[in-house]
C-alpha cells in the first residue's frame, strides 16, 4: 500500500499523502451532495500546496480562518468567490486582503469585528458579504479543546444578542448580510451531533422569521465530521452519506437557500501518514523506549490532545514478533511521546515507522523547535 522502497530513499521525518484515496474521497463527496450544497474545505487541517491543489481543481470551496490561509488557496487555485472566512480575530489587513480579492463571506463573530469589517469596505467603496457565526450553544461528543459551540467557547455570537447583531449589520452600508454560520467542534462521529445542531439551526430560523427579519440565503454548518484513528484501513473514506443526509432529513431549508459546509479532518485525514525511523531502541528493567527521529514538532496531536495515531513498522523484519513500547521522539521535552505501552512488531534502528491518519493537523501544525527544520511532504505522483 505504501511505496516503501521509494520511502527509503527520502530523509526522514517527512509526510506522504496518498492522493490517489484523496481524489476517492472528494468523488465520494461530489456523489452524497446536491447542488445546492457547497463543500468548503477547511484549508487549516492542511495546506500543503498539492493536497490544495487537488482539491482546488476537484472544484471545492475554501474555508480560510487568516489572511495567510486566504492567500494560500488563491495560490492553489481556489476561485476567491468560494472562499468563506472565519475567525475570532481578524486583523485589519486580513480583511482588506479579503475584501480586495472578493471572498465569498466573511463570517463575522462580534459587532466590534462587524464594525472594522464595515469600515474598511466602506473605504473601498465595496460590500462586503457577511453571515453572523452564531454559538448555537450545542455540545458535541469530542475532545474538550475541540469542541467550539458551547456558550463557554470563545467563537460566535450568542444566540440571544442574534436580532440586535442583525439590525446593525443590515443598516451598515459596507455589509450585505447573507448567512447565518455555525460551527460546533471537531471529530465527531455521532450523527445526532449534527441533527441537535440542524434543530437547532431551525429554531433560530422561525425565531428569526418571527421577528420579521428576512430569510437569509446561505446557512453555513461548518465542519467536524470524524474520521477513525483507531483503524485507518477499515473504512478509509468517512462515512459522507449518513453525515449529509443527517443534515438533509433535519434541517428546514428555506426555498433557495444554500447550503455550505467546511470539512477539513474527513477530506485530508486518512490520506497522510508520517514517516519516520527509528533512531534507537533503549531499555530499562521497566520499559522499551523506540526512540524515533520525528517528535511532536513534526506531529503534536498526541501530546496536545491525548490523539491516538496508529503506528505501523513498515519495514519490520518478523511481523509476528511483538514487543510493547513507549514510542518517543527526539524533542527536550517529557511530552514528546507519541504513545506508551504499545504493542508492536519489533522494532531495530532503521526501520521505517507510519504514524497514520495524520493528514489533517500534522504537518500544518508542526514547529521548529528546537531549531528542526520542518518537515516536508511527498505526495503518491511524486513517488510513483
Ligand atoms: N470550520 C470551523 C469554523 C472550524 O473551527 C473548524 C475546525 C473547521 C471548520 C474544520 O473542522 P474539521 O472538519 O476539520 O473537524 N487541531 C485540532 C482540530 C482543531 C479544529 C479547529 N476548527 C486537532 O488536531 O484535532
Amino acid at each position: 500500500m505504501f511505496p516503501i522502497e521509494e520511502f527509503k530513499k527520502l530523509r526522514t521525518p517527512f509526510y506522504y499523502y496518498d492522493t490517489d484515496l484523496l481524489r476517492q474521497t472528494l468523488k465520494e463527496i461530489r456523489a452524497n451532495t446536491d447542488p445546492y450544497m457547497h463543500v468548503h474545505y477547511a484549508v487549516k487541517a492542511c495546506a500543503n500546496p498539492k493536497v490544495l491543489g487537488i482539491i482546488a481543481a476537484e472544484g471545492f470551496g475554501a474555508d480560510c480562518v487568516s489572511g495567510g490561509e486566504i492567500q494560500a488557496a488563491l495560490n492553489a487555485g481556489f476561485p476567491a468567490d468560494r472562499i468563506v472566512y472565519a475567525g475570532v480575530g481578524k486583523s485589519d489587513w486580513e480583511i482588506e486582503l479579503g475584501l480586495d480579492a472578493g471572498i465569498f463571506s466573511f463570517n463575522v463573530e462580534s459587532i466590534p469585528e462587524l464594525e472594522i469589517i464595515n469600515h474598511l469596505a466602506v473605504l473601498k467603496g465595496k460590500k462586503a458579504r457577511i453571515a453572523l457565526r452564531i454559538n448555537p450553544n450545542v455540545g458535541a461528543h469530542t475532545h474538550a479543546n475541540i469542541t467550539t459551540g458551547l456558550a463557554e467557547n470563545k467563537f460566535g455570537i450568542d444566540m440571544q444578542d442574534m436580532e440586535r447583531v442583525i439590525a446593525i449589520a443590515s443598516a451598515m452600508d459596507g455589509v450585505e448580510f447573507i448567512g447565518l454560520h455555525f460551527h460546533i467542534g471537531s471529530q465527531i462521529l455521532e450523527m445526532d451531533d449534527f441533527a441537535a445542531l440542524s434543530r437547532r439551526i431551525n429554531e433560530i430560523q422561525d425565531r428569526l422569521e418571527t421577528a420579521g427579519i428576512p430569510t437569509v440565503s446561505d446557512i453555513n454548518v461548518g465542519g467536524g465530521l470524524g474520521i477513525n484513528y483507531m483503524q485507518p484501513d477499515h473504512n478509509p473514506i468517512p462515512d459522507f452519506r449518513s453525515y449529509f443526509s443527517t443534515y438533509r432529513k433535519n434541517l428546514r431549508l428555506r426555498p433557495g437557500q444554500q447550503l455550505h459546509f467546511e470539512l477539513g479532518r474527513a477530506i485530508v485525514g486518512q490520506c497522510g501518514t508520517l514517516v519516520a525511523s527509528v533512531l534507537y531502541i533503549k531499555s530499562n528493567p521497566i520499559k522499551n523506549f523506540c526512540i524515533v527521529d520525528a517528535g511532536m514538532t513534526d506531529l503534536i496531536r498526541p501530546a496536545l490532545y491525548d490523539a491516538y495515531h496508529h503506528i505501523e513498522n513498515l519495514t519490520a523484519e518478523s511481523p509476528s514478533d511483538y514487543v510493547t513500547y513507549d514510542v518517543v521522539g527526539p524533542i527536550c521535552e517529557s511530552s514528546d511521546v507519541f504513545i506508551k505501552n504499545y504493542g508492536m512488531t519489533r522494532t531495530r534502528r532503521g526501520d521505517l515507522i507510519a504514524f497514520r491518519s495524520a493528514g489533517a493537523y500534522g504537518e500544518i501544525m508542526a514547529s521548529g523547535y528546537n531549531c528542526r527544520p520542518l518537515p516536508l511532504g511527498y505526495t503518491t505522483e511524486e513517488l510513483k
